[in-house]
């Protein structure tokens, strides 16, 4: 975030003209948006007048397929600008709002007495965050707060159901939230096996094995199919043989939200177990938004991030990213503080640096039906920047195959999480948010070995996008999925045929060991998958970046072409969700394990 961008002599002389000429004493209110809030959060109480809130405002982005045009000439591998990634600067201009948006919100809010210094801009100046008593946004808004619970994890939100704004204003601005947002981010673990002390006796396969020097199948260490280790992530990928530079320019970096906090200490009893040669060395911390890395209340999903993303990395440069926005007290149930939009501050930070972090893994999300689309259009676009930037943004698929709430794939009945929440109690398959958005990289799970299925242990999240259309580099493989499963009727109406397909890859997601205050435990999810595979891509930049050529920036168009011959194909196994068995895992690409997991040396190859 930076403080104003825009010279104060301008923007008095638009409240000036906007005062003057546009804003009426009691503007008519358009409504923005109205929603039905989704069944696990419960209306409460209401807010303490004074509570205080800080809203974000969206402004439009004129600009943006302009940005979206660079970003895919950028990512392309077939065209000349491949790899001629987009300045700091260069993005902020094609991502800011056009002057007569500023002009008009400038001046209502200087109308309703905030001061330019109340006000906090982005550096492209398409977002403003301000701080307010609840009274005051309710007014500004047209809408009334209130409490809400979480009927499972016993959070507390305030939201409302609608807002609005004065007509003259509403295409001035794209989205204001918190508002209509009941989104409750998961990580994406699922499963935690096991966490005994004595584990640690059963040692775990040594760095790689020395047996063979171009792994088949056959030359897998067998207790891979029990455990995961690093050294089996580098022969089932095909990366024994591969030494990074120690010298690299290659960084890779983690997203750490909701408290998780990586253990430096744990991290040292992995590497002893796992990596040895990395010991004594360890990862970055930066705080984002007064996030803390409290090492006496270590998460284990941030443990098995770190742990693995920068023991398979090792010795690339690797970031954890602990990203505040929630105080680590409990909070009164009338003043919940709770703002639940980590991706948001998180993107904007990394969009505000200079050089950011080449790969950058990320392993929550939520289902989307959760996210207004408004707003979820908004945070997919600042993927999009990121990408342009150079930036590989890769996110777990969601542990619930099509739809939350998978528990027993073999109930026949309906799922209620699985109906839209458009009144209507349609059956929809969920998909889930950020994997659905175009412009990252979405990480599916497999699990074992000759053959390698999708995982079988919870569901490894697919499907489409009911928000966001099919990108045009998915036009050569999605639609052949799509079109068996037209010519059987299969799931006809419950999931969007024209939707972006998800996930885009996958890698091994469960019975990874990790370490958590000292003891070794398995564990799994898709949050496993997206660290392992951003690790094998930082690797993969390592290689580029020796052969002095850029990064790999956004991936998929380059997955989706030429990349295509460096996966193994998984074609067994499904991702049952919402009462179904979900989709099947196919020959090609398919909506559980996508194009399939990843073979470093040809990949290697293909980028070289
Ligand atoms: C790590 O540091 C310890 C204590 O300083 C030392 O005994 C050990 O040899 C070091 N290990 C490696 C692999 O550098
Ligand atoms: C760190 O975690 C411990 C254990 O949960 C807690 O007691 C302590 O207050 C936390 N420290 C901070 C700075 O949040
Ligand atoms: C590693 O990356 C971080 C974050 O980008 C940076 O602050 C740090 O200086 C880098 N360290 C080295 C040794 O390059
Ligand atoms: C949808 O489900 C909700 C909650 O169970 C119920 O209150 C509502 O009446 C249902 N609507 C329809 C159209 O069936
Ligand atoms: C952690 O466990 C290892 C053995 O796995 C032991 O050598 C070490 O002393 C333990 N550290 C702490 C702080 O308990
Ligand atoms: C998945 O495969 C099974 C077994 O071949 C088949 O019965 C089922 O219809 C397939 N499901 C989908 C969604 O294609």
């Amino acid at each position: 975030m930076r403080f104003p961008g825009l010279s104060i002599s301008l923007a008095l002389s638009l409240l000036v003209l906007v005062s003057g000429l546009l804003v009426p004493l009691s503007p008519p209110f358009v409504v923005k948006e109205q929603v039905i809030p989704p069944r696990r959060w419960l209306q409460h109480g209401t807010p303490a007048p004074d509570h205080t809130i800080t809203l974000r405002i969206g402004l439009p982005q004129p600009n943006f397929r302009v940005l979206e045009q660079h970003l895919y000439q950028v990512s392309d591998p077939d065209h000349p600008r491949y790899g001629h990634y987009l300045s700091k600067g260069e993005v902020d201009e094609l991502v800011s709002p056009d002057e007569e948006s500023l002009g008009s919100v400038n001046a209502w809010l200087y109308n309703l007495g905030f001061k330019e210094t109340d006000i906090e801009r982005s550096s492209s100046r398409d977002w403003i965050v301000l701080t307010m008593p609840v009274s005051k946004a309710e007014k500004m808004l047209n809408t009334k707060y209130y409490v809400w619970k979480h009927s499972e994890s016993e959070e507390y939100i305030i939201r409302s159901t609608s807002y609005s704004l004065p007509s003259y204003l509403s295409r001035h601005i794209d989205v204001v939230q918190p508002t209509t947002m009941f989104t409750s981010t998961k990580n994406h673990r699922s499963t935690i096996h096991s966490f005994r002390p004595d584990d640690t006796k059963q040692k775990a396969p040594a760095q790689a094995s020395k047996t063979t020097s171009s792994p088949t199948s056959t030359a897998i260490d067998p207790s891979c199919s029990q455990t995961i280790t690093v050294s089996c992530l580098k022969q089932l990928y095909n990366l024994v043989d591969y030494v990074p530079s120690k010298k690299s320019k290659s960084t890779i970096g983690i997203a750490g939200y909701l408290e998780q906090y990586a253990s430096l200490e744990d991290l040292q009893t992995f590497y002893a177990d796992q990596v040895p040669a990395a010991l004594n060395t360890s990862f970055n911390v930066l705080s984002v938004d007064g996030g803390i890395n409290n090492q006496t209340n270590p998460g284990i999903e941030a443990n098995l991030d770190t742990q693995f993303a920068f023991g398979l990395a090792y010795p690339l440069n690797g970031t954890f990213y602990t990203v505040g926005g929630r105080p680590p007290h409990k909070p009164s149930l009338m003043t919940p503080t709770n703002t639940n939009e980590p991706y948001l501050v998180f993107v904007d930070y990394l969009l505000g640096l200079d050089n950011p972090p080449l790969v950058v893994s990320s392993s929550y999300g939520e289902d989307e039906q959760s996210v207004p689309e408004d707003y979820a259009r908004r945070v997919c676009n600042q993927f999009a920047q990121l990408g342009a930037r150079g930036v590989s943004f890769l996110v777990s698929s969601g542990d619930g195959g099509v739809g939350d709430g998978i528990a027993d794939p073999n109930q026949e009945k309906e799922n209620p999480y699985c109906q839209s929440k458009d009144g209507k109690n349609i059956t929809r398959f969920q998909p889930t948010f950020p994997a659905g958005c175009p412009y990252v990289t979405a990480v599916g799970a497999t699990i074992g070995f000759n053959p390698e299925t999708a995982v079988n242990t919870f569901g490894s999240g697919g499907g489409f996008s009911n928000y966001f259309k099919r990108p045009d580099y998915q036009h050569e493989h999605v639609p052949k999925y799509v079109k068996a499963l037209q010519a059987q009727d299969t799931y006809k109406g419950i999931y969007n045929p024209a939707g972006r397909g998800f996930p885009d890859v996958s890698a091994q997601g469960d019975l990874f060991r990790i370490f958590f205050h000292n003891s070794s435990g398995l564990v799994g999810g898709t949050s496993a998958s997206a660290p392992a595979f951003s690790a094998i891509v930082a690797l993969l930049n390592d290689a580029r970046l020796r052969t002095s050529k850029p990064s790999l920036g956004f991936l998929n168009p380059l997955l989706y072409s030429k990349g295509v011959a460096g996966f193994n194909d998984i074609s067994a196994g499904d991702n049952p969700g919402c009462g179904t068995r979900g989709f099947n895992a196919t020959k090609g690409w398919d909506p559980v394990t996508g194009l399939g997991t990843p073979d470093f040396a040809k990949l290697k190859k293909i980028i070289t």
